[in-house]
Formats: C-alpha cells, structure tokens, sequence
C-alpha cells in the first residue's frame, strides 16, 4: 500500500555580513531574489526600533528601557512581489522614514543593548526557522545563525563606503554632506564593532568579499558562484 510521505525541505540559511556601506544589502536583496528565497534585513530592525524611541523621547543611554520598548514593539518586514522591501512598526509603514540620517545616529546605541539584541535574535531566529532566506546584518553568521550553509563577510575601503551611502543618501535627502556621513560611519563603526555583544566581526568560516572595486552584479554573481559551486551567467 502506497503510504503519503511529506517531503521536508531543509531550509537553507545565507549569511551576509559587514560594516555599512559595504553593499550588503542591495547585494542580499538581489541574491534573494536570484535564489527566491526570503531576504530578511536585520538592520531594518534595530532602525525601526530606534525610531519609535526616538519619538517615544526615550533616553538612548537607558538600556533598559529600549529593552522594555524592544519586547513591547512588533516589527515585521515584508518581501513584496515586486522585490521592494517593506518595514512596518506596530503596523506602520516606515520603510522611508528608518533610512533617515537622524535613526543612522542613533541606531548603534540601540543595538548595542545586550535586552534589545536578546529580543531580536529570538525574532531572527523564528524568521529564519520559517523559509531559505538571505540575512544580512552584523552577527548573522557568529551569533544568530553561526550554522548558516554559507557566510559572507562584505568589506570595501571606507571612502568608497562613504561614497556609496553619501550617493544613496542624496537621493532622498537634501543637503546631506560628505563629512555627515563619513562621521554617521566613523561613529557606527566603531560602536558596533566594539560593543560587548555580538560585535561586528567576521565568522571564522565566512568567505570575505572586499568589493571597493565590484560592481553589485559581479558581487551578486561571486556569492552565487560560492553558493552554488559552479560557474553563473550575469
Ligand atoms: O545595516 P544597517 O546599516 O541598516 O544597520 C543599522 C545598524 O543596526 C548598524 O549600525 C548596527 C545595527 N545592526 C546590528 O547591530 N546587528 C545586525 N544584525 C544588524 C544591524
């Protein structure tokens, strides 16, 4: 007698990792969509995060109560048919708003809370655990899924990274300067690289990627060439 057997796909786990301005994300989202699984940008969470404490008029030096607002806030990021990315606070589409230059200020200091990392790594774990998906972010491939099937530690000179996040910045904001940014990635650097918990650092057994000198089509193709094991058309 023929019995029913449910298939269960194994869920595959790509990490991408790196200091902003690298090119992980427009690199992740496409790579996403190249392999059809779910992109999930970790960074959007501590942004959006960050914006309701920042309206909330919440302290950034008390720890405790953006670990208090991180359990009480519902951030979900959704993958649309058309590839955009949406972010939603308690509902609310903030997509726009958490790109802004005064979150990227402030954005380190909420993330470097030990209670607001704790809460999150739970959510990316529980995303992670639904679909194959895309992570990128700053502790994907040493703290939240240090068994990911692949890792990606992107890199690139500092000018360039300034010189990418300035060029995507003008586009949406007037009057940003050259030196905002370059200090906005100085400072966020530093924090998060040098913050107790999960600070930003390379996995042993991530494949690091300098990509000053890539195009986002070459790099995408690099990462799906490692992925894959063999060689990719454009
Ligand atoms: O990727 P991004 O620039 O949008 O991330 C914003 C900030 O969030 C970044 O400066 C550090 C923090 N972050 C983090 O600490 N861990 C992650 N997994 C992702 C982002």
């Amino acid at each position: 007698m023929a019995s029913k057997v449910k298939a269960k796909v194994r869920k595959i786990i790509i990490a991408i990792d790196g200091p902003a301005g690298a090119g992980k994300s427009t690199v992740a989202k496409l790579l996403a969509k190249r392999m059809k699984f779910l992109y999930i940008d970790t960074g959007a969470m501590y942004r959006a995060l960050t914006l309701k404490a920042i309206r909330k008029g919440i302290n950034f030096a008390q720890g405790r109560q953006l670990t208090g607002l991180a359990k009480k806030t519902r951030i979900d990021l959704e993958n649309k048919s058309d590839g955009a990315i949406r972010v939603l606070l308690d509902g609310e589409d903030v997509s726009l708003d958490i790109r802004k230059p005064n979150i990227s200020r402030f954005v380190s200091d909420t993330a470097k809370v030990p209670g607001v990392r704790k809460e999150m790594l739970t959510r990316q774990r529980e995303l992670g655990s639904k679909a194959s998906c895309v992570l990128d972010g700053r502790d994907i491939g040493t703290v939240v899924f240090p068994y990911a099937d692949k890792k990606f530690f992107l890199d690139a000179d500092f000018k360039e990274r300034v010189r990418r996040r300035h060029k995507e910045l003008k586009e949406t904001v007037q009057g940003v300067s050259w030196e905002d940014v370059e200090k906005d990635l100085r400072n966020r650097d530093t924090i998060d690289s040098s913050r107790k918990c999960a600070p930003l650092k390379q996995a042993k057994d991530a494949i690091y990627i300098d990509t000053t000198e890539m195009t986002i089509e070459g790099t995408v193709k690099v990462l799906l060439e490692n992925i894959l094991g063999s060689s990719v058309d454009n």
